[in-house]
């Protein structure tokens, strides 16, 4: 691993603005002469008790006690080790890192990257002066402005434009120093059948591609004439693009997105110029592909919430279903902007301008209840056997739903447009039990989604709750995982706790055992029992329960430990990271069991 010289930390340390930093995480609020206060971004709370220090350079949380200096603040923020923390706020800040004592293959590896991030900085300039300094750029100029897209936004994503010639990048880099291996290995160049070199990038408007610190990583490149293909060309995966990993945009948005809770996911690169030059600045692009678990974790990390602006065209829905998935296994909430068919932002933002754009987010719906609409939507109401059909597509998606004032909703709406009587909407209610009129179950696993509440869905309880349901889904399996569970310090609240006490004790017969003082948790209990009725679960899925919950209790343990100085910081740190390696391994077992 890189060892980064002595003072490399106090180097970053001195770069980096802690007001600003936090500030992408949560509202910073002046307190005094040198004190800033806000919501903590560890732990839920409506009013402020997290307070930020620029002298020292160190926070402190009133409500949780977190608290650290700016690598603290960036290793539990974005989930990165020590050295993880140095790179990126090295990077965000301006300091170069210098490496003490590095193993020279190491040192060669880090230093081909720096050669071809280089070239690629590089080739992102030419193409960008390219595009606002020559003749041959006015139709693309033009072409761009046509499309809605203002000088502004153009520079701030660094657009450009590849010239027709065979050879431009290919002589410029020469010139540069560059060799035609790190040209390949950079993606600009390709080799003809006949072996001689060319640029790969012609004629094309660029979209540069960055990581998350906006290191250019390669491009999207979109053709200008009619018979042209490919419509969009692109860097191919090589030694620094990864397509897997690639969320367009994400550098630009990450802050305000952060900032929102909320990252708004969009299929194109003109989609994502439009919306950020709409204000809508947390806006990233998907680039036309399926969504990989690497770009959900990436979404994850970034924000709470991930907001869908997909065309609702079939591959869109697709598309969404794979999201909610995905958003599932990350604690992702998921929401639908609700677009026409066949439209994509960038053209609505063309034609009905930035305000009804900004309003049509602001209508976003949670995933389930865009479900239900299109159910609906595509529903024969005229005939009984329409009625039926739409209702056998609507009851695992309510049933994925725990009694919550969303689905009174939902079963409302249902009611109303198929003209159900009061008995059919309760058994859409009660689930599977109720036999379907043609006999065809559906069973698709189906993705739950979050009902409404009026405060932000508490995490910590949440993953505590979907641990005990898959524990009454699995008796045998559960039993030893409430064993192993300490009431303590695996749970957060009363409600769980008495809820994980009890499920000890009666996990066969839950509800034969319910304590006469307590309805609630007998409410509780019975919600509980539902949740996972009807969708096949696994081993994988109460072991991926139970490490979030481990996860959780080991974040606990590190503030703790942080607070009291010990020691033990290090060891909990550790252990940590073996969970959160554990988690992605099961992660990929549920995924690959599921296509
Ligand atoms: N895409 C791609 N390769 C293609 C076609 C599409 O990588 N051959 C990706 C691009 O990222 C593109 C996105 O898929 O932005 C959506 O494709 P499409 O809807 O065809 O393009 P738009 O983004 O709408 O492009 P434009 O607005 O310029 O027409
Ligand atoms: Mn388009």
């Amino acid at each position: 691993m890189t060892r980064y010289a002595d003072d490399s930390k106090e180097r970053v340390r001195d770069a980096v603005d802690i007001v600003d930093l936090v500030s992408t995480r949560t509202e910073l609020r002046r307190a005094g002469a040198n004190s800033y206060f806000g919501r903590c971004p560890f732990h839920e709370e409506r009013s402020p008790s997290f307070h930020v220090r620029p002298a020292e350079k160190v926070y402190y949380c009133f409500g949780c006690q977190a608290s650290g200096d700016v690598f603290s603040f960036v290793m539990e923020n974005e989930g990165t080790d020590f050295p993880g923390a140095l790179e990126l706020l090295a990077g965000r800040y301006g300091v170069t890192l210098e490496v003490a004592d590095e193993d020279p293959t190491a040192a060669a590896r880090r230093q081909r990257r720096e050669r071809l991030f280089g070239l690629l900085e590089r080739a992102a300039g030419y193409y960008e002066r390219y595009l606002w300094e020559t003749e041959e750029a006015a139709p693309a100029r033009d072409y761009l402005r046509g499309r809605g897209l203002e000088e502004e936004v153009l520079r701030a994503f660094r657009v450009g434009f590849a010239p027709s010639a065979w050879d431009r990048m290919l002589l410029a880099s020469r010139r540069a120093g560059f060799s035609e291996e790190e040209l390949r290995a950079a993606g600009l160049a390709t080799r003809s059948k006949k072996g001689s070199l060319y640029d790969r990038f012609r004629e094309r408007i660029m979209f540069p591609l960055a990581d998350e610190r906006g290191r250019v990583v390669g491009f999207g490149a979109r053709a200008v004439r009619e018979n042209q293909p490919p419509k969009y060309l692109n860097s191919s995966d090589g030694e620094v693009y990864h397509k897997g990993s690639q969320l367009f945009g994400l550098h630009l948005a990450r802050k305000e997105a952060a900032r929102a809770g909320s990252v708004l996911l969009a299929e194109g690169y003109t989609d994502v110029l439009a919306l950020h030059q709409a204000g809508l600045r947390g806006a990233v692009g998907l680039m036309g592909t399926a969504l990989t678990e690497e770009q959900v974790g990436i979404l994850a990390r970034t924000a709470r919430t991930l907001e869908l602006a997909l065309d609702a065209d079939r591959a869109g829905q697709r598309a969404m279903l794979r999201a909610a998935e995905l958003a599932e296994k990350r604690d992702l909430t998921l929401r639908v902007v609700p677009l026409p068919e066949g439209a994509d932002p960038a053209d609505l933002l063309a034609a009905e301008g930035a305000e009804a754009m900004r309003e049509r987010v602001g209508r976003s719906v949670p995933f389930v209840a865009f479900r239900v609409d299109r159910v609906l939507a595509g529903a024969d109401t005229g005939s009984a056997e329409g009625r039926d059909r739409a209702l056998e597509e609507l009851r695992p998606i309510i049933g994925s739903l725990g009694a919550s004032v969303m689905r009174e909703e939902l079963l409302q709406r249902i009611a109303g447009r198929l003209e159900l009587s009061g008995a059919l909407v309760a058994s859409l209610a009660e689930g599977p039990a109720a036999a379907p009129a043609n006999g065809t179950v559906t069973s698709r696993r189906l993705p739950a989604s979050d009902p409404p509440r009026t405060r932000r869905p508490d995490r910590r309880e949440e993953i505590e709750r979907s641990f005990l349901a898959l524990c009454l889904a699995m008796p045998e399996q559960g039993a030893a995982a409430l064993a192993r569970a300490s009431l303590e310090e695996h749970f957060s609240n009363d409600r769980t706790r008495q809820a994980a006490e009890h499920l000890r004790h009666h996990l066969q017969a839950p509800l034969a055992n319910l304590p006469d003082d307590d309805p609630d948790l007998a409410a509780y209990l019975r919600a509980l029992t539902v949740r996972f009725d009807r969708e096949p679960v696994g081993r994988a899925s109460l072991e991926h329960a139970w490490l979030l919950l481990e996860l959780a209790r080991l974040q606990r343990a590190i503030v703790a430990a942080r607070r009291a100085e010990s020691v033990e910081v290090a060891t909990l740190a550790h252990e940590r990271e073996q969970v959160r390696r554990r988690i992605d391994e099961v992660s990929e077992r549920i995924d690959r069991a599921r296509s």
